[in-house]
């Protein structure tokens, strides 16, 4: 057995090899900056490059938004089942359980070859956010949308979601931020992803199992627990006292910190001109300016700069969507990233299998029954 080298979390441990992306030298997809991309691409552009490792060509972009608009349903069995499910379940749950029904209906779900699994990640990335729209429509008592093909995803999200026709600039802020959230390398769910397609399970429980991990609030839950943070601070004007407070209390606030960014993340940087964009258009200025004060302060006082999400949280608000999509909405872009750490896994396809260090009992007699 090799030296023992232990490193709790994980923490600097290199775990794999991957070319889908890399935090050295600003995050990158493939190669490209994530700056560019959010600048010049849109979402299905992005999904493309991480599943294919190219950006599409115009007619190869056209063949796949064809696909995924042919994929952009659900059974109908579904969605009974999304209706079955007790109504405080929350969307994150729905999410996952929707990822794992998906299986039962994929006409490849058993087929683990790179084709299968490429054609099994487009029909998932289409059908994902119908999952999440529908529940969340129902929930509200209301009818489920259909996507529409002239739409972009982002479009079709924000549709599927109201009834109601978006405007571009809500359209593109959607599409930045599944941009952003598409692909990080080797954080909690797509390590996880990459442990289950290491045992040659399929791509859904990769999936499945990835969704159950982001719901976490120190990984993508997180984006939901900020808007708990904003709602509980109330105002600019109370934002100072509030945050020196709660650092004093050693609370952990929700959108700052991350494992690897230690003074800055891209992601965050970049998203936060956008919100701020957004919250004058929006009338929720006084937000805006809550955040720079707690922003300035966690800066400063804690050395913890804020994550991606930080922003997103408030640009999903002033988009005017409910606080329990904010996760899934996560989920509807990581899809992307995840299966393309699943695909590049099985290509290359060592079982991850780690070792533990012992902190338990020193070896004793087992002790009857009787005798205990
Ligand atoms: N607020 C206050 N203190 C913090 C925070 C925070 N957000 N994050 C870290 N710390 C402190 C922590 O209390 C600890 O202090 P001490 O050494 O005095 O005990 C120190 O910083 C190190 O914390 P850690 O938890 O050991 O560091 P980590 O590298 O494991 O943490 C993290 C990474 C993301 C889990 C953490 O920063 C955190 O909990 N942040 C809040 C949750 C969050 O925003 N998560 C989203 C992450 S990025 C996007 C995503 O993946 O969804």
């Amino acid at each position: 057995m090799s030296e023992e080298i232990y490193s709790p979390g994980l923490e600097g441990v290199v775990a794999g090899e991957t070319a889908v992306s890399t935090l050295a030298g600003g995050l990158q997809y493939r190669g490209y900056a994530v700056e560019e991309l959010a600048q010049h691409a849109t979402f299905e552009e992005v999904a493309y490059l991480l599943l294919h490792g190219e950006l599409p060509a115009a007619a190869e972009l056209k063949a796949f938004k064809d696909r995924l608009t042919d994929a952009m349903t659900v059974p109908a069995e579904m969605i009974a089942t999304l209706k079955s499910i007790p109504r405080n379940a929350s969307l994150m749950d729905v999410m996952r359980s929707g990822a794992s029904l998906l299986a039962h209906w994929d006409p490849e779900t058993a087929d683990n070859s790179h084709a299968a699994n490429v054609r099994k990640a487009e029909r998932l990335l289409a059908q994902l956010p119908v999952v999440m729209a529908a529940r969340q429509r129902l929930v509200e008592g209301q009818e489920p949308v259909a996507g529409e093909p002239q739409r972009s995803l982002a479009g079709n999200v924000l549709w599927m979601l109201t009834h109601l026709e978006p405007s571009e600039r809500a359209i593109k802020a959607m599409d930045v931020s599944l941009i952003l959230y598409a692909e990080h390398e080797f954080n909690a769910s797509t390590f996880t992803a990459r442990v289950v397609a290491s045992t040659l399970s399929d791509l859904h429980s990769a999936v499945t199992a990835a969704i159950g991990a982001l719901k976490g609030p120190l990984h993508g839950g997180a984006n939901e627990r900020v808007m708990e943070v904003l709602a509980e601070v109330g105002s600019a004007d109370q934002a100072e006292a509030w945050i020196h407070q709660a650092l004093a209390e050693k609370r952990r606030i929700m959108g700052f910190g991350h494992r690897v960014y230690k003074t800055g993340d891209p992601r965050a940087v970049y998203l936060k001109k956008l919100c701020g964009e957004l919250a004058r258009e929006t009338g929720h200025e006084d937000m805006e300016q809550m955040a720079e004060v707690i922003e300035r302060v966690v800066t400063q006082e804690k050395k913890l700069p804020p994550n991606l999400d930080w922003p997103s949280a408030r640009l999903y608000h002033y988009l005017g969507l409910a606080v329990e999509l904010y996760t899934p909405l996560f989920v509807v872009s990581r899809v992307a990233g995840w299966s393309a750490h699943a695909i590049e896994q099985l290509d290359n396809n060592r079982l991850i299998r780690p070792r533990s260090r012992y902190t338990g009992a020193a070896p004793r007699k087992f002790v009857p029954l009787a005798s205990r």
